[in-house]
């Protein structure tokens, strides 16, 4: 099987000087005449590795949706908390998909404070977030990969197939903020993937955007904002969110709004709740 990898490693990984210089201005005019959605986010959580497209898309979604920054704050804090949390119950393998810009505060930090020999990789497809990860994630046992997470079954395959995953082994899988950019016929391989291909006792951290909690306004605004990126956003309701967690058990207190979860890194006074988040466990098939 070919490998639908790339980690950045090897002498073929994509890079906008390996184009050809009219492929590369198509890839340039792609990338940077329109927002991207995890460098929207990047600035909404304070970053500065942001065009100023993303800082306009990001403002109007400021002056819309009031709560955004908090919200952006508390996915990340959630991703870090169940990261560390996992580590802390013992399992060594990691896996952040869609990990989005690094923060200087990322999955490894928290995984390697508990256990230093934990495997962390980070998974993305947005070209400007690979750069970044490259330059800024790294370290014994860390790897970042460029793979779509619309097949992961495919994914999971072949990161065993490349001896960077176990799967004979539980894996912490992360999919923050991200379930929230795959439509609604592409989610069954996202989730009949991860139940298939990972082992008993596997761990699952998940945020979505919840429609039955925004008003029609804030949800036009994103939806609106997202329309000019390349990946348009589809906020679920509440049902739907639950749904993903399909064969794996959720933790208590359930599906939440993220801030009930631990005040050890932080309790942002959210207002208004509309990202939602559960942590799971997959169960032994009966
Ligand atoms: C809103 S950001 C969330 C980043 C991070 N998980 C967090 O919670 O802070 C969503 C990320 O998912 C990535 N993403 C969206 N769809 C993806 C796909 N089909 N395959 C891989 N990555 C994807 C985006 O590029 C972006 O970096």
């Amino acid at each position: 099987m070919s490998s639908p990898l790339d980690t950045g490693q090897t002498t073929d990984r994509p890079h906008l000087t390996d184009q050809s210089h009219a492929d590369a201005r198509a890839v340039e005019a792609l990338l940077f005449t329109r927002p991207s959605a995890p460098r929207i986010d990047h600035h909404l959580l304070g970053g500065q590795a942001v065009y100023d497209l993303d800082r306009q898309a990001g403002n109007t979604l400021v002056r819309a949706v009031p709560g955004i920054r908090d919200m952006v704050r508390a996915r990340r804090a959630f991703v870090t908390r169940c990261a560390r949390r996992f580590a802390e119950e013992g399992l060594d393998q990691f896996l952040d998909l869609g990990c989005g810009l690094p923060t200087g505060h990322d999955v490894h930090h928290v995984v390697h404070a508990v256990d230093p020999a934990a495997r962390v990789l980070y998974v993305d497809h947005d070209p400007i977030v690979l750069q970044h990860a490259w330059a800024h994630l790294s370290g014994p046992g860390v790897e970042v990969v460029t793979a779509d997470v619309r097949d992961t079954r495919l994914l999971l395959a072949a990161l065993h197939d490349e001896g960077m995953l176990d799967l004979r082994r539980p894996v912490a899988v992360l999919l923050a903020g991200v379930l929230d950019f795959v439509a609604d016929h592409e989610l069954p391989a996202v989730l009949t993937g991860l139940r298939k291909s990972l082992a008993p006792g596997s761990r699952l951290a998940l945020t979505h955007l919840c429609a039955d909690r925004l008003t029609t306004a804030e949800a036009t605004a994103l939806t609106e904002v997202h329309a000019r990126t390349q990946t348009p956003l589809r906020p679920r309701g509440r049902t739907a969110i639950g749904a993903l967690f399909t064969g794996f058990v959720l933790d208590e207190p359930g599906l939440v709004e993220l801030y009930p979860w631990g005040p050890d890194e932080g309790v942002w006074p959210v207002a208004n709740s509309f990202v939602l988040g559960g942590l799971a466990t997959l169960r032994h098939p009966a």
